[in-house]
């Protein structure tokens, strides 16, 4: 049995990223001029798999990566456990000089958690330690080139204090290492740069990762296929017309499709119509669930949407939409990440959402 060339739950290794060069390239650039940048993107938009190629092409250049994730962060204590991670898990260049940094400075590298689990009387302080931790990986910055990598830094808002911790350390260092943050919730991912009250007001260039365009579907998904020894058939300009861009249900519904071709066959109009069947029962009870949570303002916002109209326009009045509540409520989903600007209008993130609303509820 072959393995999938699409892979649609994680990010992929850097060897499997086909497209997005420019970005990667612009990416590449900035880090190597010191330009701070926070990539912000919707969910599922290939943050992390862009930024994985990143750091293999400057590890390949003899960078030494500090990579850490802050998903979810909850408190200082579980922040210092993620850096100590980190800064344990350096490979290459950078790796014996961490360790000798570490040890003058009596951090147990990799320890930190089973330091934090100890009796309570001799248990570190969280906060001591992040300001050690921030010393050694700006020291191994003047001693060799880093590029720190923040992935999730949005969670950071929900420990108090973290964000201008970390900036008081990063900032007499900006030009010294190379440091990308990125983010999914675009609302939160923002306001951390751009809110005069927050630690990183304007302290970064914000850049936006974009969907898929229309031939990059195609050559993602021709290419998976070419290199499984099948012919993609039809399937590439379906998937395009229903993904919308979106690279993760781009990858879902190729994957789905593939699975029912044999090697040496082409996909036909049946295999798009047997696979993009299958796909909505891999997906429809998740999203009725997340459509059931939302407020009425939302539900028909997305409705709307989901259906090609405008917010403020007749199919909105058809739903006894008024323009006060859909914009509150447009704009909460904006924040949620469940919406996105395309242009003048809305789209939804999801364009399995969209579709699950769409044969479900037209309008
Ligand atoms: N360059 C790419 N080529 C092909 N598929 C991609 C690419 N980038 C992302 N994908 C698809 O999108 C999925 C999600 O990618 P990734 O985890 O990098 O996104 P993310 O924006 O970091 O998501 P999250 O918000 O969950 O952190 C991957 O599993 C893959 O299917
Ligand atoms: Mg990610």
């Amino acid at each position: 049995m072959d393995v999938s060339p699409f892979p649609y739950q994680g990010p992929l290794l850097p060897e499997q990223v086909e497209v997005r060069t420019e970005l990667v390239a612009d990416l590449i650039e900035r880090v190597s001029e010191r330009r701070v940048t926070a990539l912000i993107g919707p969910r599922r938009f290939g943050k992390t798999t862009v930024l994985r190629k990143v750091a293999a092409d400057v590890i390949a250049a003899s960078t030494t990566v500090v990579w850490v994730d802050l998903y979810e962060v909850s408190s200082m204590a579980d922040l210092t456990i993620r850096l100590d991670e980190s800064l344990a898990r350096i490979t290459g260049r950078g790796s014996e000089l961490i360790r000798s940094l570490a040890a003058a400075a009596s951090l147990n590298l990799g320890l930190v958690r089973v330091d934090l689990k100890g009796p309570a009387a001799s248990r570190p302080d969280p906060v001591a330690l992040l300001h050690t931790q921030f010393d050694v990986l700006t020291t191994l910055a003047e001693r060799t080139g880093v590029l720190f990598v923040v992935d999730e830094f949005s969670s950071i808002d929900r420990v108090d204090g973290a964000a201008g911790l970390m900036r008081t350390h990063l900032q007499h260092h900006f030009q010294q290492m190379g440091i990308v943050f990125a983010g999914s919730e675009p609302s939160m991912m923002t306001t951390l740069f751009t809110d005069e009250a927050q630690p990183f007001y304007a302290q970064a260039d914000l850049v936006e990762i974009d969907p898929f365009t229309d031939e990059e579907v195609v050559a993602v998904v021709q290419s998976g296929f070419r290199r499984t020894k099948r012919k993609a058939g039809p399937l590439p300009s379906h998937i395009a017309a229903l993904a919308n861009g979106h690279p993760q249900r781009t990858m879902q519904l190729a994957d789905t499709c593939w699975r029912l071709v044999d090697v040496g066959d082409a996909a036909t109009f049946e295999t798009w119509e047997h696979g993009l069947d299958r796909t909505r029962s891999a997906v429809s009870n998740g999203l009725e669930r997340l459509y059931s949570g939302m407020q009425s303002g939302e539900k028909d916002v997305l409705r709307v949407t989901a259906n090609g109209g405008s917010i403020f326009g007749a199919s909105a009045d058809l739903l006894d939409l008024a323009n006060g509540t859909a914009r509150n409520a447009a704009n909460r989903l904006l924040d949620r990440g469940h919406l996105r600007r395309d242009g003048k209008r809305y789209a939804l993130v999801d364009p399995l959402f969209a579709d699950w609303i769409r044969t479900r509820m037209p309008i």
